[in-house]
């Protein structure tokens, strides 16, 4: 039986007033509603059905989230059980787009954009898995980019919805109707086989999730959730665009390993794979930034020795050699 949606006005526990539908997804709504004791926005997750496995996954949701500190992670207020019964979560609310919308809205990322997006999710996979937790669902659909005056664009994981906490558990692993828990076209193989997940799986995961990005469709693709299954286990990847840099080429086919010991083992091993954004090169010594003259005193000192790039890069900038204090030499 499907239950109501909340109305907008209802007040769940006495605190948090519902405004308005934000998302619904396989297993939840989600509300923008307001914490009136802190008069402040947050997101409220009302579980769809109440069915005891359910409810313990939800609750178990909680609790893998709430434990987790990464900025990059959504966290969690609340969790508390409606009065039918039906279980929910208060999570801070991300003003943002997912993703998916992102690429859908405004077509697929260059491979620099998407590698420095990811950066800090695989930034907080090392932090789940560290914490015994594996996500299960990453997907471009659970990630938000959250604007942030200031810095450099935030991205949010969300929904630990399937999250495993035990490694080797394998109780929730199969609904009533015998699907697999994840999403098919982001699930790694072992995934879709139903065989235990790792976090090895949540790599293929992050592959799936940039090759997305990158070409705007994930790695594999048909006409229906099983035989996207079938091609996981099966089929090579689709073939990416010859314009897709080197280091994205080889990030994303080192994560879609089939066998997940031949893929970086987890969130730690995979970060320490990732490139760096490339760091500002310094200006070379003498060279003075646009619209500004060097002191005069600097300008009449002759250059003895030719400023070499290797030695200009290893000077920190912004204190080039010209602003150093000047000594007047002795009189003679
Ligand atoms: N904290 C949040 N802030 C804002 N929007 C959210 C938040 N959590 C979820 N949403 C929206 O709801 C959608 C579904 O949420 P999600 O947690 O992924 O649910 P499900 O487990 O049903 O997939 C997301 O794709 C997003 O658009
Ligand atoms: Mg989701």
């Amino acid at each position: 039986m499907e239950e109501a949606p909340l109305e907008a006005g209802a007040l769940v526990a006495g605190r948090y007033r519902v405004e308005a539908p934000l998302g619904e997804g396989g297993m939840a709504r989600i509300y923008r509603a307001t914490d009136t004791h802190l008069d402040r926005p947050v997101a409220l997750k009302v579980m769809r059905l109440v069915a005891a496995a359910h409810a313990a996954r939800f609750e178990r949701e909680a609790r893998a989230a709430a434990g987790l500190r990464h900025p990059s992670v959504v966290r969690v207020f609340d969790f508390g059980v409606l009065d039918d019964g039906r279980p929910y979560l208060v999570l801070e609310f991300i003003e943002g787009r997912t993703l998916h919308q992102v690429i859908t809205e405004e077509g697929p990322l260059g491979g620099r954009a998407a590698l420095d997006l990811l950066r800090p999710i695989v930034g907080a996979l090392a932090e789940v898995h560290a914490a015994g937790v594996i996500h299960r669902d990453l997907k471009p659909e659970n990630l938000m980019l959250q604007p942030a005056p200031g810095l450099t664009a935030l991205v949010r994981l969300l929904d630990f919805g399937i999250a495993a906490v035990d490694p080797l558990s394998t109780d929730e692993r199969l609904t009533r109707t015998g699907a697999v828990f994840g999403t098919p076209a982001f699930m790694s193989p072992e995934q879709a086989l139903g065989k235990g997940v790792t976090p090895a799986s949540d790599v293929w995961a992050v592959g799936a999730t940039l090759q997305c990005l990158v070409t705007g469709a994930p790695p594999f693709a048909a006409d229906s959730p099983p035989e996207i299954l079938v091609e996981v286990i099966r089929s090579a990847p689709a073939p990416l665009p010859d314009d897709v840099p080197g280091a994205v080429r080889g990030l994303i086919e080192l994560c879609l390993q089939k066998d997940p010991a031949a893929r970086p083992a987890d969130g730690a091993a995979l970060l320490a794979r990732w490139p760096t954004a490339p760091r500002p090169v310094p200006p070379p010594v003498g060279v003075c930034p646009a619209g500004r003259r060097r002191p005069r005193a600097a300008r009449r000192r002759r250059t003895t020795r030719r400023p070499s790039a290797r030695r200009a890069a290893r000077r920190s900038w912004p204190r080039p050699r010209w602003r150093r204090p000047w000594r007047r030499p002795p009189r003679r």
